[in-house]
């Protein structure tokens, strides 16, 4: 008797546009069952009609990182069914502090960042993993960004800097927490690409950017794990 081939089931978190539609693309293609994480139902329904006009048929699932409840809902929703969760993009985020000084800080701005970018990515990889050991196997990817970069801190976008900063580092703690489960856990910046987070102000799209986390989407068992990484290379953070 031949076992078929296990098909990965993924989640994308922020996979209506942007990187996470591309990223979740390109898992399609690769015969991933792949869930898009979405906010607006609507918008994860245009998302999942363009898909399957390209004859990639995904499903999207509400997902906000900020509500804890929506998260436990989602993963819950997309494990139980399909009876695994192997692959989680932690790709949701916002960018809302462009032009703010970290000495006269919007603390409201502030907390939403942090909220998105480093607690949702902390809430989903905490509830995602603990999906993923009861198949001992899985690849956590969290999308950071050169601007969290220790090596090269500046004035600017404090927030977000500070939030992929906490994320770079979530990533190193989890990786050695989760050592030995087959959970692999690393950080990919995607550099800067033409979607509305950075305002068109580059010709670099999403789809070329998609190469690295897809490669650490679909990892061997004896892959990196605590990296952090930019067109398939470790950066010095
Ligand atoms: N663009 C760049 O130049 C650049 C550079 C470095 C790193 N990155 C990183 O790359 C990743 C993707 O960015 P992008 O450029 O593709 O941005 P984008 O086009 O603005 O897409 C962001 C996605 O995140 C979703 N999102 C925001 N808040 C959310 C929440 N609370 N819960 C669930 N989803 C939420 C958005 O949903 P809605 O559609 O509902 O708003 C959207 O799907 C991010 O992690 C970003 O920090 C981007």
């Amino acid at each position: 008797m031949t076992t078929q081939p296990v098909s990965r089931v993924a989640l994308v978190s922020g996979g209506n546009r942007g990187l996470g539609l591309a990223v979740a693309t390109r898992l399609a293609e690769q015969g991933m069952q792949v869930v898009l994480g979405v906010r607006d139902r609507l918008a994860g329904r245009e998302a999942e009609e363009a898909l399957g006009r390209k004859r990639l048929f995904v499903h999207s699932h509400e997902l906000d990182v900020t509500d804890p409840a929506s998260v436990a809902r989602c993963i819950a929703d997309v494990a139980a069914p399909l009876g695994r969760l192997d692959v989680l993009v932690n790709n949701a985020a916002v960018a809302v502090d462009r032009g703010q000084a970290a000495a006269a800080p919007d603390f409201e701005r502030v907390r939403a960042t942090l909220d998105t970018n480093l607690l949702g990515a902390w809430r989903l990889a905490a509830a995602a993993a603990q999906e993923m050991r009861k198949n001992g196997y899985g690849r956590i990817v969290n999308i950071t960004s050169h601007l969290g970069s220790q090596s090269n801190m500046g004035t600017g976008n404090v927030s977000y800097r500070v939030s992929k900063a906490g994320l770079n580092a979530l990533t190193q703690i989890l990786a050695a927490e989760l050592h030995g489960t087959g959970i692999l856990v690393n950080a990919v910046s995607p550099g800067r690409m033409a979607t509305r987070m950075a305002y068109g102000e580059t010709d670099r799209t999403p789809e070329d950017a998609a190469d690295t986390p897809v490669w650490l989407a679909t990892l061997p068992d004896d892959g990196p794990t605590g990296g952090l990484f930019y067109e398939r290379k470790p950066l010095d953070w």
